[in-house]
């Protein structure tokens, strides 16, 4: 019997593309375009919906998935999609990294090319050939429970690490066996929040869009992310699941992107139940593949309705054939027709968490640190002439370790199959990593201090409108004298003490936007006690996101944010808090003072009429940009350079280490254009070198804008260069008194 032409390697995948499709029927193509979890098992799915895609499945599912594949008519391989967001998020014992919003932390492009790199490596040898990473995002509201999963605030630096975290993922090309795909989500403007609530409309205008939200995705579309999911959000009154405008004239128009489309969790089946978009699913299923979805993520009702809305003529086949081709492209592309990519059970035992993954993820938790204040207690010493002190660490994340991976890790809910968690031996808490690191003759004690929330009945009554029951929700947790008696015991008996607070779990992810920004539970009261002892107290925030500190936050001696700073994350502070490690991470996103202010990005339009509330200043707490070191950087003599050939402004700056310690320091670029045709904001990130320098060392660093990053959007939405005066700000923050400047002009024409 003939080879049938989509299995013959030597045509070209556009060939095999189109021979397949011609031998599939109606219902295989549809399939096709599905992805369904399969949380009891991958039969029904396979056999009755012929799906192209599984996601959320255990190494069993896959393996069994694969035998009832091989036992169809066209043996069309799946494609295995999962959430590896920091880590191989739920392979019990893999590697797990900061969040993204902590690797933002290191504004380190090359580092963070490294770990999604190693976390591909991983995935790829457990059968997975998917990411839903990375999420470019900008955060916005605070509250907002999906923060930590952004790079922070700034469109620059969420460019920049997003295009390494795609090019970490896909590797040397998907042809690599170690190559997943990325998938850049959610597209677009869906954390431009009402109130920080989770999916609500984003009232975003399209100038907007143009302005801020969409260059990211732009960077990785050109630079060929094969990938985009979309949010579940609507956008002046459409969801983005049928935004034409989006989709077809910017993405595939604009953009000239040939990737796949998938959408978020169900978003044609909320065209029908909550957007109410649509009377029934026939019809939704025909705008949503018209507007170019091709990947329907967990709409089984998908299946029946987009067949019925070619019977009804709402659906050309000719459209499902195009979605279909984007699918099977990215299947030949990886090759799966020839090797399916299965669990591989010798690189699993090699490449799973293996040694350089685990070194790299030390790496990460130590950069991802930021030391936001510091009196001059820190660094405590690593013995040699410190005298010996004894540290008291206190509070409820010093010593949780799931707690410390954050959202989509082991036991954060996504993955039914690992509720326990990762390994606890493989993850070191602030306490484990004292204890390890202390020099002889040092003592550490530990008391938890205080909870944070504790589970009870949903206010809203005990059973849902169809009898179901409500699950019980989270709540603030009451003070717990005994608990809190003991901690401050300790911390009076100690030279140090190290207060280790944040949020958890419950109070971070979809669907869980806080009303507040405020510690939880019997936080406040712990600290507030702490610092009346009259022992120096070390704040380390170990949280998801930025919080409002209480007023005693003001009287700590240091204070450390360290968002889900990893596996290693506790060895890190601990090396921090001691000195064998410099701080280095900056801030990608401000911290507020209070929650009222939110936003507090510092990229706004300014206001006009002044900088405070009434009863309150509208500044940060900390700004984009800020962290400090263990020694000063002085900045000066910036001064432009000649210009070259190429459109670029070139200056120099002077830095030089004026303290005892070496550091990375962090220097960054900032651009204002002085007179713009539309309302812009005073200054934007457009570049940033990271230099070290040893103490007393003195540097001349060169940095450089492309003219093409110094464009506004001017009021008819298009990206223009505005000729005349820019003003050129470098230094260690965005905050403008940290910042030398001098001026350069662009030309006409130039
Ligand atoms: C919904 C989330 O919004 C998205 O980020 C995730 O990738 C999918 N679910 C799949 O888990």
């Amino acid at each position: 019997m003939d080879t049938a032409a989509y299995l013959d390697t030597s045509l070209s995948t556009a060939d095999r593309v189109a021979d397949l499709i011609a031998r599939m029927t109606l219902p295989e193509k549809v399939g096709q375009m599905m992805q369904l979890s399969a949380p009891t098992g991958v039969r029904a799915i396979i056999e009755n919906f012929h799906v192209g895609s599984i996601l959320h499945t255990s190494p069993e599912n896959v393996i069994a998935a694969r035998e009832l594949v091989e036992a169809t008519r066209l043996q069309i391989p799946l494609l295995i999609g999962e959430d590896c967001i920091h880590g191989h998020s739920f392979w019990d014992g893999a590697e797990i990294f900061p969040t993204q919003l902590g690797l933002a932390a290191t504004w380190d492009r090359d580092l963070v090319q490294r770990v999604a790199r190693a976390t591909a490596v991983e995935a790829s040898a457990t059968g997975i050939h998917w990411t839903f990473s990375p999420v470019l995002c900008i955060t916005r509201d605070l509250r907002w429970g999906r923060v930590s999963e952004t790079f922070g605030e700034d469109p620059h630096l969420i460019g920049e690490l997003a295009s390494a975290m795609v090019a970490g993922y896909q590797g040397d090309g998907l042809g690599d066996p170690t190559a997943v795909l990325a998938t850049a989500k959610h597209f677009a403007a869906y954390s431009e929040t009402q109130g920080g609530r989770d999916a609500s409309e984003a009232d975003v205008s399209r100038r907007k869009l143009r302005s801020w939200f969409l260059p990211p995705f732009e960077r990785v579309a050109r630079e060929g992310c094969r990938t985009f999911m979309l949010g579940y959000q609507s956008i002046d009154g459409t969801p983005i699941t049928v935004n034409d405008w989006l989709l077809n004239d910017v993405l595939r128009g604009e953009w000239g992107y040939t990737g796949t489309l998938i959408t978020d969790w169900d978003n044609v089946g909320n065209l029908v139940r909550e957007q109410r978009m649509f009377p029934d699913y026939a019809q939704a299923a025909a705008a949503a593949v018209n507007a170019g979805n091709d990947m329907i993520m967990t709409t089984p009702a998908f299946f029946q309705g987009a067949q019925d809305a070619v019977a009804q003529g709402l659906l050309e086949e000719a459209r499902i054939d195009e979605a279909v081709a984007r699918i099977l492209t990215l299947k030949f592309d990886l090759g799966l027709f020839e090797d399916p990519r299965m669990p591989d059970a010798e690189r699993i035992d090699r490449d799973v968490a293996r040694a350089e993954h685990r070194e790299l993820g030390l790496e990460a938790s130590r950069r991802s640190l930021v030391l936001l204040e510091n009196d001059g207690l820190l660094p405590l010493g690593t013995g040699g002439d410190a005298p010996a002190r004894s540290i008291a660490v206190v509070g409820p994340n010093a010593h949780d370790a799931q707690t410390q991976l954050g959202d989509w890790a082991g036991s954060s809910g996504q993955a039914d199959w690992l509720a326990h968690g990762q390994p606890r031996d493989m993850i070191l808490t602030v306490v484990d990593g004292l204890r390890e690191q202390i020099p002889e003759g040092w003592t550490v004690t530990y008391e938890r201090g205080a909870s944070i929330v504790e589970s009870g009945p949903d206010p809203d009554g005990e059973f849902f409108a169809d009898g179901q029951p409500r699950p019980r929700v989270a709540h603030s947790a009451p003070v717990d004298q005994a608990e809190l008696d003991a901690a401050v015991e300790a911390a009076r008996a100690a030279d140090v003490a190290v207060a280790v607070l944040g949020d958890r779990i419950e109070l971070i992810g979809e669907g869980r936007s806080t009303a507040t920004l405020e510690l939880q539970g019997g936080q406040v009261v712990l600290l507030d006690a702490l610092v009346e002892t009259g022992t120096p107290v070390i704040l380390v925030v170990l949280a998801s996101k930025p919080h409002v500190l209480p007023p005693s936050a003001e009287r700590a001696s240091a204070v450390i944010w360290a968002a889900n700073p990893g596996m290693h994350g506790g060895q890190a502070v601990a090396e921090l808090l001691l000195g064998a490690i410099e701080p280095s991470g900056r801030l990608p996103l401000s911290w507020p003072r209070h929650a009222g202010q939110q936003p507090v990005f510092y990229n706004q339009i300014d206001a006009q009429h002044g900088t405070r509330y009434a009863d309150l200043t509208q500044r940060p707490r900390w700004v984009f940009g800020e962290g400090r070191s263990y020694t000063t950087v002085e900045y000066g003599d910036l001064r432009l350079l000649p210009p070259g050939d190429e459109p670029v402004v070139r200056a120099q700056v002077t830095l030089t280490n004026t303290g005892e310690r070496a550091a990375l320091e962090t220097v960054q670029v900032y651009v204002r254009d002085e007179v713009t045709s539309a309302t812009w904001a005073d200054r934007e990130l457009k570049g940033h070198r990271q230099v070290t320098l040893e103490p007393g060392q003195s540097r001349e660093v060169e940095v450089a804008v492309h003219l093409a990053a110094c464009s506004i959007v001017n009021a008819a939405g298009e990206r223009v260069i505005e000729p005349g005066d820019f003003t050129l700000l470098v230094g260690p923050s965005s905050r403008v008194e940290d910042l030398l400047t001098t001026r350069f002009r662009i030309g006409e024409g130039e």
